[in-house]
């Protein structure tokens, strides 16, 4: 029997909003985006597949360079390590080292991957709370600035230090009371109860050790910019005490990441209300740095180097999501819903963020609250509980915004293979800086006991 219905579009009733904010900050119109630094979203999906991660060269080197200019103009001795944790893939830490970053990492293989990338040992901070004795050893012997999280870590490089008869030059992780962060009270060592100071006369009274910077990361995302202030003035403090109870100098202050990036946090105001710019940051940070140590430099000793390791606000807005509908259904409620090509193992920062997200095609229709699932069999892979969206159809294409920090690193290859990723470069050229994943590449690393292996069925008709 055929059919003679016309297709037509459910009436809805949308909320009004007066002017252009709500009490939430700026009305949720999805907006249409049809291209990626002048490369259409529809060719890229085309020719590299969706779901489909894509970089901008051109946003990174721009993000990177406006940190060193919003800092070097401010203090004299500037060093930048990029978090290779926010974001490790190859073509990334190259476009920040081309910058002149250096590498900021946490294990043994961040710290064979920034090797192996061709960063000189002497340009690498290594921090984090697991270092194994064979990849500390390899740090020292290659120069590498290795701030200690831990007495158990300071007494394997005392050792180190003892087998090769040198002394070593580290630093420590300190953590402390802001009074604006809750305290990272896991990391490194606490100045209020007095184990940093410890940590700092245990080195001293090595042979083979010598305390030369001081380190903190006193948290993620942060919006207040006294919290910078306050890191700073403790530090100092601190930095005072250790030189004057145990006669070490101190030559570096590594404040650590935490700027805020592009995102809304789940709950909070839109970021472009919140989120301080990058040269508000550097001005608190410098202007407080150079007032609290006026002193010290009036009495003849060295300013010392300022170290930065931001992570999330020098590439997430350079990281977008490209993904298609795949399927479209109505739930018992009432609310649209559409099943997309990528979940929630792609875009782990979706438990945090409400990402931006737009239409690669022109809006038609009436937008609607609508709930988007990824493609997993699982009742948690929810891409976001709620957006206001036109209707969509099957191979509708969505952009999921600043997505470049954490995605490609705490992605998980979960049921789906894991998408190419592409950068599209500053002359417009694209290129695969990661390639998807097929059946090969997720079993490469299986192995299958002889037993076990085709051909060796134990059946009951043998
Ligand atoms: C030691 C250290 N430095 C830098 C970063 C980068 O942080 P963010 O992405 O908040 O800038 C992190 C992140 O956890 C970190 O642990």
């Amino acid at each position: 029997m055929t059919s003679n219905k016309k297709n037509g579009t459910r009436p809805t009733i949308t909320s009004h909003v007066m002017g252009e904010l709500n009490k939430l900050g700026c009305s949720d119109t999805p907006t249409h985006l049809s291209e990626i630094d002048g490369v259409l979203i529809d060719d890229l999906a085309e020719r590299f597949g969706s779901p489909l991660f894509v970089l901008s060269e051109r946003k990174l080197r721009e993000n990177v360079r406006r940190l060193f200019s919003a800092f070097q103009t401010r203090y004299p001795d500037v060093i930048y390590g990029w978090s290779y944790k926010t974001n490790y893939l190859g073509a990334v830490c190259q476009t920040f080292h081309q910058e002149g970053a250096w590498a900021e990492v946490v294990s043994a293989f961040e710290y064979e991957k920034a090797r192996s990338l061709g960063v000189p040992g002497h340009r690498i901070i290594f921090n984090g709370p697991h270092k194994k004795r064979a990849i500390l050893a390899q740090a020292v012997n290659e120069g590498a600035r290795i701030h200690i999280d831990n007495l158990d870590e300071l007494y394997t490089l005392e050792a180190i230090g003892a087998a090769n008869e040198k002394v070593i030059p580290v630093a420590i992780r300190l953590n402390f009371d802001t009074g604006f962060t809750a305290p990272w009270s896991r990391f490194g060592f606490n100045i209020e109860n007095g184990q940093a100071l410890e940590a700092a006369r245990r080195i001293s009274d090595s042979s083979y050790l010598k305390l030369c910077g001081l380190h903190s990361h006193i948290g993620t995302f942060i919006l207040d910019t006294r919290a910078y202030e306050a890191q700073i003035r403790i530090m100092c403090v601190f930095m005072e005490t250790a030189e004057a109870e145990t006669g070490c100098e101190i030559d570096s202050l590594d404040m650590g990441g935490g700027f805020a990036s592009c995102n809304s946090l789940q709950g909070n105001l839109p970021s472009e209300q919140i989120v301080p710019e990058i040269e508000q940051y550097a001005r608190v940070i410098c202007d407080t740095l150079l007032e609290v140590t006026r002193d010290r430099t009036a009495r003849g000793k060295p300013q010392p180097t300022l170290i930065l390791e931001s992570g999330r606000a020098m590439v997430d807005d350079a990281g977008s999501l490209i993904t298609s509908v795949v399927a479209t259904k109505h739930l018992p409620d009432g609310r649209r819903s559409a099943v997309l090509d990528a979940g929630v193992n792609l875009l782990f920062t979706g438990f945090l963020y409400n990402h931006p997200i737009k239409l690669a095609q022109e809006p038609q229709g009436i937008p609607e609250d609508t709930v988007l699932y990824g493609p997993l069999c699982m009742n948690t892979d929810v891409v976001r509980a709620s957006v206001s969206l036109p209707p969509l159809g099957i191979n509708d294409r969505l952009v999921i915004m600043s997505v470049g920090a954490y995605n490609n690193t705490q992605w998980l290859q979960f049921i789906e293979y894991r998408p190419n990723v592409v950068m599209v470069h500053e002359d417009g050229e694209v290129s695969v800086i990661r390639v998807a994943e097929d059946l090969q590449a997720v079993t490469v690393q299986e192995r299958l006991p002889e037993h076990l292996r085709i051909g060796h069925q134990v059946s009951s008709d043998q």
